[in-house]
């Protein structure tokens, strides 16, 4: 079966071939009204989410399809106590393909292994959001016209900010892209986001987001995921670290591209909003057009093994973070690869 767990999941061709379908279903939107009739989507949203739930739903409703499934966890049997696994299998039996977020990382691992149809990683906490991150590659493509050369600022939440996991993973494997990381130093880069996907691109990590600026040709913000704190003091002290608004601009490119995966809460100040160069709505706008590529894609490889390594068990070990799922899901081993990072979360 062929999944999207992680944005590396696909190869720079199949990207390509993505952001093409994309292009061309924005220009004939009336071509794909059909493609998904009779085909239904199971999306399982365990975590809060508006523009990711609702653009997939908007995505296959476009196709022709339907869509079933839940908005948080409450009102799912997880309340009851049943595994992700369990509630996978049983939806698999329902559905044509599945869209899920959970709060756990590596939650889709386990997922995918007992699911009979392709599965979609909506988000997994603070690990990976492929589907954003492909929304995220359409802005890129439709405003820069490149992915190679590029001066990249990622600002705000680096350590919890799943998008800027995947973002980096994916613009890590283009020529010439240059990666400026501003954030707390609370708040950096996680080490194996460096050690996999950063080993060979030039990146800098500094503090100060004025001074980055006038350099950048793409500027990513991202909100602080206050969901992820373990304290609410920290996230208070925090909270507030960046706020872009327009005289901050003033030494910025004339072609910068200000991108931002939303929700937004003080880090763009609204009068940023009138900036030509601010395209975090159009941005949101292409999750639509991305995610019915995407499933479009998924339903044709049906049938195409997903390569993943299936890791192995390591005596006594198991994983030390404590967000990851292979802590809290019943009936699943601690699983590592080679080089001892466990197969869920990569740390
Ligand atoms: C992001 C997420 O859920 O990680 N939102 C989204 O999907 N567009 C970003 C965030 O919540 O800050």
């Amino acid at each position: 079966m062929r999944n999207l767990i992680n944005i590396l999941d696909f190869s720079i061709s199949e990207l390509d071939e993505l952001i093409a379908v994309a292009s061309d279903i924005m220009d004939n939107p009336e071509k794909y009204a059909d493609k998904c009739r009779g085909k239904i989507m199971g999306a399982l949203f365990f975590e809060p989410s508006t523009r990711t739930r609702l653009s997939f739903t908007s995505a296959m409703m476009s196709l022709g399809g339907q869509v079933l499934g839940f908005d948080q966890a409450a009102s799912s049997s997880v309340a009851k106590g049943e595994t992700v696994a369990d509630t996978v299998r049983m939806v698999s039996a329902y559905s044509d393909i599945i869209v899920m977020r959970h709060p756990k990382e590596g939650a889709p691992i386990v997922a995918s292994r007992v699911a009979s149809v392709p599965l979609i990683n909506a988000g997994d906490g603070g690990h990976y959001h492929p589907t954003q991150t492909l929304t995220d590659l359409l802005t890129i493509h439709k405003k820069k016209g490149r992915f190679d050369n590029l001066t990249i600022g990622i600002c705000g939440d680096l350590k919890y900010g799943r998008t800027v996991h995947s973002l980096i993973s994916a613009m890590s494997r283009y020529e010439n892209v240059k990666f400026v990381l501003i954030s707390p130093k609370e708040l950096q880069i996680p080490d194996y986001v460096k050690e996999e996907y950063l080993i060979n691109s030039e990146y800098i990590e500094v503090t100060d987001l004025e001074k980055a600026i006038p350099e950048l040709d793409v500027l990513y913000m991202t909100r602080i995921q206050a969901e992820r704190f373990e304290s609410a003091q920290e996230y208070e002290r925090l909270k507030d670290s960046y706020i872009l608004n327009h005289a901050k601009l003033d030494f910025a490119k004339s072609d910068l591209s200000i991108m931002h995966p939303l929700p937004r809460v003080n880090e763009i100040d609204v009068d940023v909003d009138e900036d030509s160069r601010a395209h975090y709505f159009d941005q949101a706008k292409y999750g639509r057009y991305i995610r019915m590529a995407l499933i479009l894609m998924l339903l044709k490889t049906h049938g195409v093994d997903d390569k993943r390594g299936f890791g192995m068990e390591m005596e006594g070990k198991t994983c030390t973070n404590p967000h990851c799922i292979s802590n809290s899901e019943r009936g699943i081993k601690s699983l590592f690869t080679d080089n001892g990072k466990c197969i869920y979360c990569d740390q």
